[in-house]
């Protein structure tokens, strides 16, 4: 297959991808080309940040998230790049993943904020949903990593947070919310969500930009990353979404992209009254950041094992 572009212009240069939902053969200098306008346009479109803005960049040391440092700093806005090590020492996992993000900060030659869990608070994240008594980490996880990437931008004077959620991760969470009438959360899911008081921005760049379209770039660029996800994240249902979404993809193409860009013009408007909204924001007594209870859902967590463990004699 030749490239369009090329072909277009008279050149016979090899595709290097078929975007299939685009109708779409590129070669790797325009693929590269087309995926940074496409970033760009998004980021425009929603009015995600400025020039001039210092962005703190979530970064796992998955291919989406480091796709996402490096195309922003390259195309100029002044990045630093915020990773939690939450301590998984399966397949050496959270040590891998701290290592290419720093590997990624050197060659961008762009700071990185590294958050130790287990130096900062004295337990890896399996040990903190282990003795709060929680079966999923990776929802304890989630929890600890928001009020983490938040944390971190209020104190470090970054006003927006950019994630490297992906439209594979979008249209999930929108079908799965769909199938559940989730209408306070379809009320909420946006690329932006804005900044209040004690919290920073969210921004999600890549939102119309699948998962094959993220590897490839980052193939094509030479960034190392993560192969392989989140060892614990065997029990999600995220991946059942995801594959429906990908047998109807591979049935009728375009179908990703119009499920979700489609629900933000037309469906997501009609359920924004009934968004969750966290009413009452008082800090919490024990950290500060916002919350609707008096101590914060994080506080909670720790002041509960901190308990469990002064009575058995630990720590
Ligand atoms: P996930 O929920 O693992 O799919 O990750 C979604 C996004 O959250 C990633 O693209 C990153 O931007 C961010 N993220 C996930 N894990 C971490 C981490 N350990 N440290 C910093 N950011 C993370
Ligand atoms: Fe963090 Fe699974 S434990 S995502
Ligand atoms: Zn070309
Ligand atoms: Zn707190």
């Amino acid at each position: 297959m030749l490239c369009k572009i090329c072909k277009a212009k008279g050149k016979r240069e090899k595709a290097v991808i078929f975007i299939r939902h685009h109708k779409l053969a590129l070669c790797k200098n325009h693929f590269l080309e087309w995926f940074e306008k496409q970033t760009l346009k998004t980021i425009k479109h929603f009015s995600m940040f400025n020039r001039g803005e210092k962005i703190g960049v979530a970064v796992s040391g998955g291919k989406d998230s480091l796709s996402l440092w490096q195309l922003l700093t390259e195309a100029g806005f002044e990045t630093v790049g915020i990773h939690i090590s939450l301590g998984i020492g399966k397949d050496n996992y959270s040590e891998k993943s701290l290592k290419l993000c720093e590997k990624l900060s050197e060659k961008l030659n762009r700071p990185l904020i590294v958050f130790d869990l287990k130096e900062e608070f004295g337990y890896t994240i399996e040990e903190i949903a282990k003795l709060s008594g929680r079966k999923d980490v990776c929802s304890v996880c989630g929890t600890f990593k928001r009020y983490l990437m938040n944390k971190i931008a209020i104190e470090e004077n970054l006003s927006v947070v950019a994630t490297g959620h992906n439209l594979d991760d979008e249209s999930a969470v929108l079908l799965s919310n769909t199938i559940r009438w989730e209408t306070g959360y379809l009320g909420r899911q946006y690329p932006v969500l804005s900044e209040r008081e004690g919290f920073a921005r969210k921004v999600k760049p890549f939102c119309f930009l699948t998962e094959k379209e993220i590897v490839s770039y980052a193939i094509l660029k030479g960034i190392d990353f993560m192969e392989t996800g989140c060892p614990n994240a065997k029990t999600a249902t995220s991946p059942v979404y995801k594959q429906a979404l990908a047998f109807l993809e591979h049935k009728m193409a375009g179908t990703k992209l119009r499920f979700y860009k489609e629900f933000l013009k037309k469906a997501k408007p009609l359920f924004e009254k009934e968004a969750k909204e966290e009413y009452n924001l008082t800090p919490c007594k024990i950290c500060g950041m916002p919350t609707t209870a008096n101590v914060c859902s994080v506080c909670r967590i720790l002041e509960k094992i901190r308990g469990v463990n002064a009575k058995s004699g630990k720590n």
